[in-house]
């Protein structure tokens, strides 16, 4: 432990209860402090100095564009290019579930939420199958990625382990852990949350470029030759994952990134918007956005900035490799933070009494020389599990899943029987891997005739 680098970088409080550690609290206390990034951190502080003294915004930012791509011949051709890459191997898919979920409010792994309405099976259960069910049909392997942090990696391999890695093979799953940074107080200095502990919280999903690297994940996607990384979120067991019309979009048009998005639900809604600005593209988060902007409409009564993302991308791997060694932004949160008065007391604040910097995967929209704006229906593809109750809840994200599962048994010529408000009366689950849409459906239901007035699943 360098004690000198603490003195210069104005840390030297961390050490102030060294005397009351005793040998393990010590040893444990200066592996956190090796494991400092100082350089990272003095990025920290020179952002929370600025705070509030930011240039005015510049040149006004304009909706990006967004390919549409309605049923026809260029959607059949994104299509097949999709899964030409999906059946010769060249496509990964990399899940980022490193986050805290705290509005959720979930004791263990975000991924490990009982999700599905009739089994409760837990996300992961959804994103896993999906893939299974596309490595199938493909006759190929396709790695699956999953991004963890400190807190959860445990949590998470375990609820793999616990279901048999749900089919997928245990040699095309890699877990690999995020960074995790300290959080700063107002005057920039490193937050104890117990004498012999620095706070710690993951350092955002754009963690994940240089945790790929240093994970060897990146490595191990080159020996297999992948080509495109299908990126999403944990919370939306919807998500089409490594959609081959999507995929194939992204080779067709050669892009560095390409961003799924869908119409907002309302002009408040707290997606991020794909701008252009200064002739590069970039995202603007909700909250940057004035309301004259937010509540902005065309002549034609839509809003101006429409359409939102939700954090499904394809990334060209060569691209995603050179992002690795760039240093992205810092977005700073206030916060509460549990740390130790002067006297080792842990106190619980009331009030944000601190700030945790994270990193922001979009970010590197800016430095991508093709972008690709694909709008997709949010009915079928996203509805997030964000919040304990209310809107992007659990309750709305079954309900929405069985409505869309719904909607695939109608096309299949099964139509379920309805409550008051529309949604199905009974209720409905439908395993991804042995039915991923209406077709695989059918396929499943000519040689398995269901009951519709019965709870269904498949
Ligand atoms: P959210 O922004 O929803 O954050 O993450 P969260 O931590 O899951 O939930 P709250 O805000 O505490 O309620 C969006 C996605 O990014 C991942 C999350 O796991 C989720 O899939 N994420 C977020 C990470 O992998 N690492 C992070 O540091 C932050």
């Amino acid at each position: 432990m360098d004690r000198t680098i603490l003195e210069k970088e104005g840390q030297a409080h961390v050490l102030r209860f060294w005397d009351k550690l005793n040998a393990t609290e010590q040893a444990a206390l200066e592996a956190q402090i090796d494991a400092l990034d100082f350089a990272a951190l003095a990025r920290m502080r020179r952002l929370l100095a600025e705070r509030g003294h930011s240039a005015a915004a510049g040149t006004e930012p304009e909706p990006a564009p967004v390919e549409i791509l309605a049923s026809g011949p260029e959607r059949d051709a994104a299509k097949r290019r999709g899964e030409e890459a999906l059946r010769a191997g060249q496509v990964a898919v990399v899940l980022v579930a490193g986050g805290q979920g705290s509005r959720l409010g979930f004791d263990g792994p975000k991924g490990a939420y009982g999700v599905g309405p009739v089994t409760g099976r837990p996300l992961f259960f959804f994103h896993a199958r999906k893939i299974l069910a596309l490595s199938k049909r493909y006759d190929a392997p396709i790695p699956f990625y999953v991004m963890t942090s400190e807190t959860n990696d445990a949590a998470t391999r375990a609820c793999f382990a616990e279901n048999g890695f749900f089919g997928l093979p245990e040699r095309d799953v890699f877990f690999f852990k995020q960074g995790m940074w300290p959080a700063l107080d107002p005057d920039g200095r490193i937050i104890l949350d117990a004498p012999g502990h620095i706070f710690m919280s993951p350092d955002g999903h754009g963690g994940i470029l240089s945790a790929l690297e240093a994970s060897g994940a990146t490595a191990d996607m080159e020996r297999r030759g992948i080509r495109s990384v299908f990126y999403f979120q944990v919370d939306n067991p919807m998500v089409a994952i490594a959609d081959p019309t999507f995929v194939g979009l992204h080779l067709l048009r050669g892009a560095d990134i390409s961003i799924k998005v869908c119409a907002k639900r309302d002009p408040q809604e707290g997606l991020g918007m794909v701008v252009t600005r200064n002739g590069r593209y970039e995202m603007v988060e909700y909250t940057e956005l004035t309301e004259e902007q937010k509540n902005r409409r065309r002549d034609d009564g839509e809003l101006y900035f429409k359409f939102g993302s939700v954090a499904i991308h394809v990334f060209d791997f060569a691209f995603l490799r050179r992002e690795a060694g760039v240093d992205l932004p810092l977005h700073i949160a206030h916060k509460k933070i549990a740390s130790c008065d002067a006297s080792g007391t842990v106190v619980k604040p009331a009030e944000p009494n601190g700030y945790k910097f994270e990193k922001f995967v979009f970010d590197v929209i800016p430095h991508a020389g093709t972008v690709v704006d694909l709008a997709f229906d949010r009915a079928d593809e996203f509805s997030p599990v964000k919040n304990a109750t209310g809107a992007d809840s659990p309750a709305t994200c079954r309900a929405d899943l069985q409505a869309k599962w719904a909607r695939w048994l109608a096309a299949c010529g099964v139509e379920v029987p309805r409550a008051a408000d529309g949604s199905p009366a009974s209720a409905i689950e439908i395993d991804p891997a042995t039915a991923d849409g209406p077709e695989a459906l059918g396929d499943y239901l000519a040689a398995h005739p269901i009951d519709p007035a019965a709870t269904i699943c498949i």
